[in-house]
């Protein structure tokens, strides 16, 4: 029997988000003035460096002192730090901090500092601080902690050239990661896994993606029985979708990005208990979120590799015909693994996507999941576990996660405690002993890459922020979306 559904009805949110440069626009709510250390307020704050400081302000990174005049905007000093040490990580905090100081103004301007780093990384480092940390998934109409419509980048005449030009790029990094929250965010309920094949469908043409959803009948043809088992508990179909994107010309390399989408994980039979982490299961699909939202964007940012993504969606189950602790199933490939926990849900349908990423011609696969608790538990909820077989793809991830401030941390994918994955039945247990959790997990995935170049980012942690703070929000926080743009568009095979 079907019910009614008694859910929101579905829709992705638009927000308009107008970017300017050059000199300060009329009707602007707030302006931020960065001060750094040693340095006096500027003249244009109209404010002396004693009594700021006798306000309490200093330029420390995340100091903001709001200025309220009889009318007119807000003037807001912002803390810097030292010139010298203002990287795109600290402007980018530096401007979150302006956003979060004016909460409920509307339009905010930001007079850019002249710092080593280059004047098109500073605007892609304001926009991205100021519209992430605005932004909060939400059903429906935006709040006003959530509102950003204008967005002022006050510059000299010389620099408005470069500035222009850098706009585009930094409105297309925050439009990728507001759909990686936003799809995260959405309740199990609201977003199946038909659902988001239905949204990768709409938006692919426009971004230049050949979508495939791959059905019921068509894994099975495929042999996912990965996928398949961990499905068999729903009653709402599984789907993997495969993204496509070719840049025009020869590629640079070919990567593939592999995704766990578990719309919710209950644990299968293994049922999860009902507190507040696994309240969040509905973002178990951010890795697979996170590559749809940054596959959108490859285009219009002139990405020159090959990348092709394969989505794993489904929910994770309790019910008559779900599989059972102790089933065995054939994953593609014909590997057979013993299911001791129907918890250890997605390195199951990670594994058949991974056999079918090495099956094409491919440089590299990175796989991104909310794979381990103790992913979690080990680096907190800041730091993404990596863990890999390639020192010189891990060395391009890390520098991706540098770059775009989204930390990850390598972990040994120590092969020592491969025994643990032994099976009596099978060629694998899904699971391995009660430690180590994270090392387990990618060690099992390993097993499906056929020695490829591989990289395995465990985002369990970071895919949920409890605390709002620089550019993440309270609530799913689109990590790995800008980590994952920044490494297609600078892939080397
Ligand atoms: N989706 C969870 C991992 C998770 C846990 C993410 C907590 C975020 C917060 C995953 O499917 C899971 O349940 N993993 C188990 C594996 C275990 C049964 C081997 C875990 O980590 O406890
Ligand atoms: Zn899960
Ligand atoms: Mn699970």
């Amino acid at each position: 029997m079907t019910h009614a559904a008694p859910y929101p009805p579905f829709s992705l949110p638009t927000r308009e988000l107008a970017v300017t440069v050059g000199e300060l626009p009329d009707g602007i709510d707030a302006t931020a003035h960065i001060v750094f250390s040693g340095e006096q307020p500027p003249a244009a704050s109209g404010i002396s460096a004693e009594r700021a400081a006798s306000l309490g302000f200093d330029a420390a990174v995340g100091k903001t002192l709001v200025l309220v005049g009889a009318e007119g905007p807000l003037t807001v000093l912002v803390g810097g730090g030292d010139r010298e040490k203002a990287d795109t990580t600290v402007l980018r905090d530096v401007v979150s901090h302006f956003a979060r100081a004016v909460p409920g103004q509307d339009r905010l301007a930001v007079v850019l500092p002249q710092t080593s780093t280059s004047v098109a990384d500073t605007v892609v480092a304001a926009i991205e601080g100021a519209a992430l940390a605005r932004y909060v998934y939400r059903i429906g109409e935006d709040g006003p902690d959530a509102k950003l419509s204008a967005l002022a980048l006050v510059c000299d005449e010389g620099a408005v050239a470069e500035a222009e030009a850098a706009v585009a790029r930094g409105l297309l990094l925050v439009k990728a990661t507001k759909l990686a929250r936003d799809l995260a965010g959405t309740p199990g309920g609201m977003l199946t896994a038909t659902k988001l094949g239905e949204i990768a469908l709409e938006m692919g043409p426009d971004a230049g993606l050949e979508v495939q959803v791959f059905g019921e009948e068509e894994l099975v043809e495929l042999g996912c029985g990965g996928l398949l088992g961990i499905n068999l508990g729903s009653v709402e179909p599984p789907a993997m979708i495969k993204l496509v994107y070719r840049p025009e010309g020869e590629p640079t390399g070919k990567l593939a990005l592999v995704g766990k989408g578990i719309m919710y994980d209950a644990g299968g039979l293994a049922l999860k208990p009902g507190d507040e982490v696994h309240a969040v299961m509905k973002n178990d699909m951010a890795g697979a979120g996170a590559i749809l939202a940054a596959m959108t964007v490859l285009k219009d940012l002139g990405c020159q590799a090959q990348v092709t993504g394969y989505l794993m969606c489904t929910d994770n189950m309790p019910s008559g015909s779900a599989l059972r602790l102790g089933d065995i199933v054939v994953m593609r490939g014909g590997k057979t693994v013993e299911v001791i926990n129907t918890d250890a849900e997605g390195r199951m349908v990670m594994g058949d996507a991974l056999v079918l990423a090495t099956e094409e011609p491919v440089d590299a696969i990175v796989d991104i999941a909310t794979l381990t608790g103790a992913a979690l538990r080990t680096l907190g909820t800041d730091i993404a576990a990596v863990l890999g077989n390639n020192e010189a793809l891990m060395n391009q991830v890390k520098a991706s996660a540098e770059r775009v401030d989204e930390p990850v941390w390598e972990l040994p994918l120590a092969n020592r405690y491969r025994p643990e994955l032994d099976s009596t039945l099978a060629d694998l247990r899904n699971m391995g002993g009660a430690n180590a959790g994270t090392i387990t997990a990618a060690l099992f995935l390993q097993e499906f890459v056929a020695g490829k170049p591989w990289v395995h980012i465990d985002i369990a942690g970071t895919a949920q922020s409890w605390t709002a703070s620089k550019w993440r929000n309270k609530g799913t926080t689109g990590f790995g979306t800008r980590l994952l743009i920044d490494l297609a568009l600078n892939f080397k095979a």
